[in-house]
């Protein structure tokens, strides 16, 4: 659908980084429930990055660890960075440390990219994952949870990067020169099937971009964060910033 325009989803500001986290994390709550009463099971993709993590901190803990029928959760990535498992620099081991390793979700459930050995091959093998998983559903994930750099990317998705152009794949490997890094992120096309997609942003230095990608122009070479747009294929779009983080944008 490629003619379908952008538009900006729904803002959501809020005082600050433990407010917003406190929502993301009723998010997650809410959708799991909806999630599990109407499919049997709730599929997430989580972002990497620090401003999440509080809200995973409290997923792990009450009342929110006895809200979500964890059984019935599937875990995902929306990136990672090709690294040992172990190392501090891993999405999927912080995750772990900040809620997975304090829920009762199975470990079967639990899907990180695996790409330590080559990126090549960790983005087909996390493509052919997701793609059965998802086999016969008309939509993807649940819920994503995506962050925002400074510099516009979202989850590794960065600036004139050829991931950006991808129609087909729903998962790529990208080189981060500025990490000396390869990198597996899922792509706008799968991104985009979910049925909700919320940004979560917090601190001042994110406030520029963050008007700068709610404004209604296309430009994703520049701005990647603007090739999300679940709203053109029946998803719902928000953008949980604190008020940091939200401070030039009109509301
Ligand atoms: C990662 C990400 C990335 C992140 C943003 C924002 O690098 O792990 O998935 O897209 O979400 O860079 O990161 P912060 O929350 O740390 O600002």
């Amino acid at each position: 659908m490629p003619s379908c325009k952008r538009t900006a989803g729904v803002v959501r500001v809020y005082a600050d980084h433990e407010a917003l986290s406190r929502a993301a994390a009723e998010l997650f709550v809410r959708q799991a429930n909806e999630a599990i009463k109407n499919r049997g099971r709730f599929s997430v993709a989580l972002s990497g990055g620090h401003t999440p993590q509080r809200a995973y901190e409290l997923l792990a803990g009450p009342p929110f660890n006895t809200q979500v029928d964890w059984g019935r959760a599937h875990v995902f990535w929306g990136d990672e960075r090709c690294v040992p498992p172990d190392d501090p620099r891993s999405n999927a081991r912080m995750a772990r440390e900040k809620l997975l390793d304090h829920v009762p979700v199975p470990p079967a459930n639990i899907h990180p990219i695996a790409c330590a050995d080559s990126a090549k091959n960790g983005a087909r093998s996390y493509e052919s994952l997701l793609r059965s998983f998802f086999d016969g559903c008309p939509k993807s994930f649940d819920l994503v949870f995506l962050g925002l750099g400074t510099d516009g990317h979202t989850a590794s998705l960065f600036p004139g990067t050829p991931a950006l152009l991808e129609k087909d794949r729903w998962v790529t490997e990208i080189y981060s020169e500025k990490e000396a890094i390869h990198r597996v992120t899922l792509t706008a096309p799968i991104l985009n099937q979910a049925l909700i997609l919320a940004f979560i942003t917090s601190g001042a230095s994110k406030a520029g971009m963050l008007r700068e990608v709610l404004n209604e122009r296309h430009e994703p070479e520049r701005f990647p964060a603007r090739l999300i747009k679940p709203d053109c294929y029946g998803g719902k779009l928000y953008w949980l910033a604190d008020k940091d983080s939200a401070s030039l944008v009109e509301t």
